[in-house]
């Protein structure tokens, strides 16, 4: 049997991509390694979406050459940043062997046996849902379910529409099945991925509808998503979340920017004004929900008045936590037309500055929970402390505590401390 080395780049959608990749390799009878030493193909499912993703890819890439010295090993790079440079990347980096992008899974084994047109492996294919394919999860508390594939927004800044392709849905029946099958291999936890996973339509179905079907699977006791997208988030699914007790009270809501100027030439589609009733209507219909957010500094054209306006937005609404990023040109969009005019050091103190007032507004929310009992849904061992246990609280935010408890239970903790991304208790 064939070895094959994986490591994972981005986002959780790559997270549930090498799974698919895993589950099509292992049913063309390759099996699973956890060294390269040992591997007879080396895969690296890479991420486009900031300058810095791809850095580090290709210094791994320098680093993992040397195991092509031993006779037929070979190294390929899959996803979105094989897509984002495909023959710059070949040139980079002559030592890599295939360039699969993310609607090439399906030919992966061909492209491995050297079956089959290379070009197949970086042809971007409209209707390529995968939901034929078999998928090897990582055993775990969590599922993760990619429901839909691609984006239609194009956001100015965002590399993905042009790496993932247009989008497109899973059938519902499908991801129930999913859903079903990975709750009899134990999870407890469902995440519903796609890049605006709110607007998921498919032959009657929309999101809200989807939600509470995977929400009734057997053994299923909670329900995420991620990532929807402010523009279109409905009534609907809001009521979902507000209704079936299952659907975690947890809603990541990127606003990417407080300056309805920036907004604009994001091509965000909404307003300051809309995404701040959105908080209000979400807090009032679901009031213990966390919200989470991403946000970009140092955009093109962003002035220290557009920024001071991210900076009171993040103050008025409190995020429980934030994915805060310095803006990086990305070719071939929009933005990377426009004049990247914010000084790199500029950008690291706006971004440094948001850091520290996220730290200080995430250290505060938690510590409103110490002398409280949350419900934990148990995923193993605490990573630092001997003997403790840990996972998370329905709000995601990370739990550890003493006393015992098995892998998929859910138990009542009592908070005693805490800090910015954790809460330590012990049993209730
Ligand atoms: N589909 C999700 C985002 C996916 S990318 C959404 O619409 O919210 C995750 C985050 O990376 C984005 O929300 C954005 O904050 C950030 N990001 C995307 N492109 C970027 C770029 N060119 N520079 C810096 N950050 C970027
Ligand atoms: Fe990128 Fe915008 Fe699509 Fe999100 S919604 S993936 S930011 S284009
Ligand atoms: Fe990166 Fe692709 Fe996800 S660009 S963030 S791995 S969709």
């Amino acid at each position: 049997m064939p070895a094959v080395y994986i490591e994972t780049y981005g986002c959780q959608m790559n997270v549930a991509d090498t799974e698919l990749i895993l589950g099509t390799l292992g049913a063309h009878g390759y099996r699973r390694v956890d060294s390269p030493e040992v591997a007879d193909v080396i895969l690296l499912n890479t991420c486009a979406i900031r300058e810095h993703a791809e850095q580090r890819v290709l210094g791994r890439l320098g680093a993992l050459a040397r195991h092509k010295q031993r006779a037929g090993v070979k190294l390929g790079v899959t996803g979105c940043m094989a897509q984002h440079l495909r023959d710059r990347l070949r040139e980079r980096a002559p030592q890599v062997d295939l360039l699969v992008g993310p609607d090439g899974y399906r030919h992966l084994p061909a492209l491995l046996a050297d079956d089959t047109d290379p070009h197949l492996g970086l042809r971007l294919d409209a209707g390529e849902t995968y939901a034929d394919l078999p998928v090897t999860r990582e055993k775990s508390v969590r599922a993760l379910v990619s429901i839909m594939r691609g984006c239609d927004r194009f956001c100015t800044f965002c590399i993905v529409p042009f790496v993932r392709g247009r989008e497109r849905c899973l059938p519902g029946p499908a991801i129930v099945e999913q859903t079903r099958a990975a709750a009899d291999a134990g999870a407890r936890e469902v995440v519903l991925l796609g890049q605006t996973v709110n607007a998921y339509r498919h032959d009657g179905w929309d999101f809200a509808r989807l939600l509470r079907a995977v929400a009734a699977v057997p053994g299923i006791a909670r329900v995420r998503f991620t990532s929807p997208h402010p523009a279109e988030m409905s009534e609907g699914v809001i009521d979902a979340m507000a209704e079936v007790p299952a659907i975690a009270p947890q809603l990541h809501l990127p606003v990417q920017s407080g300056s309805d100027r920036i907004l604009v030439r994001m091509a965000r589609d909404y307003d300051l004004a809309g995404y701040e009733v959105l908080v209000e209507r979400v807090r009032s219909r679901i009031p213990d929900v966390a919200l989470s957010t991403d946000v970009i500094v140092g955009f093109p054209g962003e002035t220290a008045d557009d920024y001071e306006a991210t900076v009171s937005l993040m103050e008025r609404v409190r995020y429980d936590s934030a994915f805060l990023f310095k803006y990086s040109a990305r070719s071939g969009t929009r933005a990377d037309k426009l004049d990247d005019d914010v000084p790199e050091a500029e950008k690291a103190e706006r971004l440094t500055r948001l850091i520290e007032l996220q730290e200080r507004t995430s250290a505060a929310a938690n510590r409103a929970l110490v002398g409280t009992d949350v419900e934990v849904l148990v995923e193993g061992p605490a990573r630092r402390q001997a003997g403790w246990m840990a996972g998370k609280t329905p709000q995601m935010k990370t739990t550890v505590f003493s006393g015992h408890a098995s892998v998929g239970e859910l138990v009542r903790v009592r908070i005693e401390a805490s800090s910015a991304h954790t809460l330590r208790g012990s049993r209730a």
